[in-house]
C-alpha cells in the first residue's frame, strides 16, 4: 500500500479486529441502553419492556433474538407468578363459579408457560411466525381468564391486575419485536 496513514487509523483498525475476533460475527451489535430502547420503543408501555429487559443480566451482551428471549422469560416468570396467585385464589373462592373460573385461570398460565417454552425454541430456531403464534396462544390464556372472571363481576387485586397489564404488555412488545425478524 503506498498510501501512508497517520497512526490513529493503525489504532482503528487494531480495535475493531479485536472487538470482531472477541465478539464473533453474530453479536456484532452489542444490546447497549440505545439498542435495549430502540426494540422496546414500539411497544405500548416502552418502561414495561426496558425494565424487563434491563433486569437480565444477559442484556448486556445479548442481540435483537436475545432480547426478545429476555422478554419472552420474563413473561415465563410472570406467568409462574400468577400461576400461583390464582391456586392460592382458587382455593379461597367460595363460590362455586368463581373457583371454577380461578382454576380455569390457573390451567390457562399453566399452559402458557409451556407454550413460552416452545416459543423459546422456535425463536432460537429463527422460526419467528411459530414464535409469535405461541406467545399469542399464551396471551389467550390470560385474555380468556380476564373475561371469565370478569364476567362474574370479580375484581382481582391490584397487584394481580398489575401483573396481568404488566404480562399483556410484553406479550405485544415481543411479538411486535419478533415481527421486524420475518
Ligand atoms: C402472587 O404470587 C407471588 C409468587 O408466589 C407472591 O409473591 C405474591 O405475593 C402473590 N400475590 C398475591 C396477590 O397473591
Ligand atoms: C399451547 O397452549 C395450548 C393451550 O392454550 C395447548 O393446547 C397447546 O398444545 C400448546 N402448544 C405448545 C406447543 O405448547
Ligand atoms: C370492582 O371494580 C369496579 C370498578 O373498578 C367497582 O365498581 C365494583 O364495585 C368492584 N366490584 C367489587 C365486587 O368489588
Amino acid at each position: 500500500m503506498g498510501i501512508p496513514l497517520p497512526p490513529y487509523y493503525l489504532t482503528l483498525f487494531l480495535l475493531l479486529f479485536i472487538s470482531f475476533n472477541n465478539v464473533g460475527h453474530r453479536n456484532l451489535v452489542f444490546a447497549d441502553d440505545a439498542l435495549i430502547e430502540a426494540q422496546c420503543h414500539n411497544a405500548e408501555v416502552p418502561e414495561t419492556c426496558i425494565k424487563c429487559v434491563k433486569s437480565d443480566p444477559r442484556s448486556k451482551s445479548a442481540d435483537k433474538v436475545g432480547i426478545a428471549a429476555i422478554i419472552i422469560t420474563c413473561l415465563s416468570n410472570k406467568a409462574t407468578t400468577l400461576v400461583n396467585n390464582m391456586t392460592t385464589l382458587a382455593s379461597g373462592a367460595r363460590d362455586k363459579n368463581l373457583k371454577a373460573a380461578l382454576r380455569g385461570c390457573e390451567k390457562g398460565f399453566y399452559y402458557a408457560k409451556t407454550n413460552l417454552t416452545a416459543a423459546k425454541n422456535r425463536l432460537k430456531g429463527k422460526e419467528y411466525d411459530q414464535t409469535n403464534h405461541l406467545v399469542e396462544q399464551a396471551l389467550e390464556g390470560e385474555v380468556v381468564c380476564k373475561m371469565n372472571v370478569g364476567a362474574l363481576r370479580y375484581n382481582f387485586s391490584s397487584s394481580v391486575t398489575f401483573d396481568m397489564g404488566v404480562y399483556e404488555e410484553l406479550s405485544t412488545a415481543v411479538m411486535r419485536i419478533v415481527d421486524r425478524f420475518v
